[in-house]
């Protein structure tokens, strides 16, 4: 019998646009607010999605076809091996394809998942069929659109508030954890996977020169991207929270690839005195 990989890697080969396994009427889409601040990100990110649903598949978009299944496979690996299990009701802010949402949504003891990015296109056309090929329970799932930026917006409160690579697109991180503490729940955690980190020292590595070049080009074009170091992230969180690094020795910090050059750092932020 096929495997649900085997069955998801047969849909990334199909256009994207065919591949609808859901009635798009049933998917709960909320407007927050504008997502205005980024206007230039948020217009990229649009054209981006046309391409996808024009024609790309989404495993040309990964320009690895097995990409997001290995992903998936990456965060659950992660996830039982730091003993991190995220449960209850959750948001992701940043959440794009919505995979580590996917991810978590398959378990019982998740009761909703709230996802929220500013692309209502990524949200209603790309997310809810990532989490399709993913095996998520798209019945938990509610869109939000809107500006993490503005977090405090969120009317809700959460068990787990979690991010795959959105912290390094914030615009003043150490202002959005003090807000992020107040969407929690008492006993509420946030986990923070696959943000790009440099080490603290700059080494003359090439690969790390045109990662700092790309990120700079992406500035001048009006994009929130950062490249910072490893200690930025804890003092992003400040002394509001207890800081886990989910790396369990330096060594195990994956260098993305040669011609990305940081590292991918991943963690969990327990609010201080709770
Ligand atoms: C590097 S991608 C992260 C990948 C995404 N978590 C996923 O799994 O596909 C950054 C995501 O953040 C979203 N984003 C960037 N700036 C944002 C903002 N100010 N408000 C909401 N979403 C934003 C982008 O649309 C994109 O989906």
């Amino acid at each position: 019998m096929a495997s649900h990989s085997d069955v998801m890697l047969d849909k990334l080969d199909a256009p994207f646009r065919d591949y609808l396994p859901f009635d798009p009427s049933t998917l709960r889409v909320q407007r927050l607010n504008s997502g205005a601040s980024n206007a230039a990100e948020l217009a990229n990110m649009d054209a981006f999605c046309a391409r996808i649903l024009d024609g790309y598949t989404l495993g040309r978009y990964l320009n690895a076809k097995r990409g997001i299944a290995a992903t998936a496979a990456g965060i659950e690996t992660l996830l039982a091996r730091a003993g991190v299990k995220p449960t209850g009701r959750i948001l992701e802010f940043g959440a794009g394809t919505c995979k580590l949402s996917a991810v978590l949504s398959r378990s019982p003891d998740v009761v909703s998942v709230d996802c929220m990015d500013f692309s209502e296109v990524l949200l209603r056309e790309i997310a809810p069929r990532v989490i399709s090929w993913l095996g998520g329970d798209l019945a938990k799932f509610r869109f939000l659109v809107g500006d993490m930026n503005r977090i405090d917006e969120v009317q809700d409160r959460y068990d787990w508030i979690v991010c795959f690579g959105a912290v390094h697109h914030l615009t003043v991180p150490e202002h959005f954890f003090v807000r992020l503490r107040e969407r929690l729940l008492p006993g509420g955690q946030v986990l923070c996977l696959d943000e790009p980190a440099f080490p603290e020292i700059t080494l003359p590595f090439e690969a790390i020169r045109r990662y700092r070049t790309a990120i700079h080009t992406a500035r001048v074009a009006g994009e929130n991207e950062h490249a910072y170091k490893l200690s930025e992230y804890r003092r992003f969180a400040g002394p509001g929270y207890a800081f886990r690094d989910l790396a369990l020795t330096p060594g195990e910090r994956r260098i993305r690839t040669f011609s990305t050059g940081p590292f991918q750092t991943n963690f969990v932020l327990t609010p201080a005195g709770a």
